[in-house]
């Protein structure tokens, strides 16, 4: 396997660039895009009569679960329990042999990752693990392996596998909101459709917010702190923007329900801190704008990354509205993944950090 950085100047870039095409094959092996239906997941997980899920995982890896926590209680009405794996491994959770547990890793290596996974198995629980690596540990030790086909990923900070792993739980979740009856053909059609339109989506999106990415990229490289905002699966989204930016920009930075807002960050609001909000035009908007007006009130600076219908819904002062295409909510967590991966990128690029190699961190941490 050739592994270079084609045109791009890191590894982190050409990876991101990738996404249209390793999000399509990865759903290729879930969804049948003929009569857009899911594909049959797995003999060993019945999700039609587990009880509820447990899902584990380390760093983007977690927020991805956290996006698939919201789909499969939403979709499946399946209950999940979710935990960073360091924490999850030592809580001693009660947790019943009915239920499956999903690991979620990039490598299938992380050692936290792999101590939960060795938990919920002493447990008698049913292993499912949504893996990049399917020769890894974590792969072997499961009963049940989802790869996410995202392919070799280099950069230490996860783009394209943690839209892949979003892919995947997106498909696991419809599966299993099928077997349990909770959602109608007429649904899993739709929602199945919207995926096959997302590749295309996603490289019109690349395409064509680079250069007001660049100018964003510019202020943000000038901050000490940025505040990211979100509700509903917008929310882990958030998180996963901080998480970004601060590890390759070394800016401070944090993500936060949009409604915690109130709850302290919005004692740091000043003009000097700018507040990125994750907001599509879904059922939460109208919850996220009036949040944004209580930041605009106390001189916050506000950069919103929406949709089409979001732009014209809104008639917020911002300092600037990043307008991505109108998407089923299924789809939107993969879609605006990409502005927000963007940004981090383009920041430590200015800053002229070690983008593919930040200083500190491992792309696998096999050690507790
Ligand atoms: C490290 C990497 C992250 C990754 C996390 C979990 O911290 O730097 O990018 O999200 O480990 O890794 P995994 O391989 O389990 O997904």
């Amino acid at each position: 396997y050739m592994i270079d950085k084609g045109n791009h100047r890191h590894f982190m870039e050409k990876e991101i660039y990738e996404q249209p095409e390793v999000i399509s094959h990865a759903l290729g092996h879930y969804v049948n895009f003929i009569d857009n239906r899911v594909l049959p997941v797995s003999e060993v997980i019945d999700f039609a009569e587990v009880p509820s899920l447990a899902i584990s995982a380390c760093g983007t890896a977690y927020l991805a679960g956290l996006v698939g926590k919201y789909w499969f209680e939403r979709y499946a009405r399946l209950p999940v329990e979710i935990d960073v794996a360091s924490e999850f491994r030592y809580r001693e959770i009660p947790l019943t042999p009915q239920s499956a547990a999903l690991f979620i890793s990039q490598s299938g290596e992380t050692a936290d990752t792999l101590a939960s996974l060795r938990y919920c198995k002493e447990h008698g629980l049913k292993i499912g693990a949504v893996v990049n690596t399917r020769e890894s540990t974590i792969a072997r030790e499961s009963d049940a392996v989802f790869p996410i086909f995202a392919g070799p990923e280099i950069g230490v900070a996860s783009t394209k596998a943690f839209t892949c792993q979003l892919a995947v739980l997106a498909a696991l979740a419809i599966a299993a909101g099928k077997a349990r009856g909770t959602i109608s053909d007429a649904e899993e059609q739709a929602m199945v459709r919207s995926l096959a339109e997302m590749p295309r989506l996603m490289g019109q999106v690349l395409n064509s917010i680079q250069p007001k990415i660049e100018f964003l990229s510019r202020e943000l490289s000038k901050c000490r702190d940025v505040l990211y905002l979100g509700r509903g699966t917008s929310f882990p989204l958030a998180m996963e923007g901080a998480l970004k930016l601060k590890e390759i920009s070394y800016i401070h930075a944090e993500g936060y329900a949009a409604g915690e807002l109130k709850h302290g960050p919005i004692a740091l609001i000043d003009e000097n801190m700018p507040v990125i909000v994750i907001a599509p035009h879904d059922r939460f908007f109208d919850k996220t704008v009036s949040n944004m007006q209580e930041v605009a009130a106390r001189g916050g600076r506000i950069i919103l990354i929406t949709d089409e219908k979001g732009a014209a819904a809104s008639t917020l002062d911002t300092m600037h509205t990043l307008v991505l295409p109108s998407v089923d909510e299924i789809v939107a967590p993969m879609i605006f993944s990409l502005p927000v991966q963007l940004l981090a990128y383009h920041t430590a690029v200015h800053m002229g950090t070690d983008v593919d190699q930040p200083r500190n961190l491992a792309k696998s941490v096999t050690v507790e």
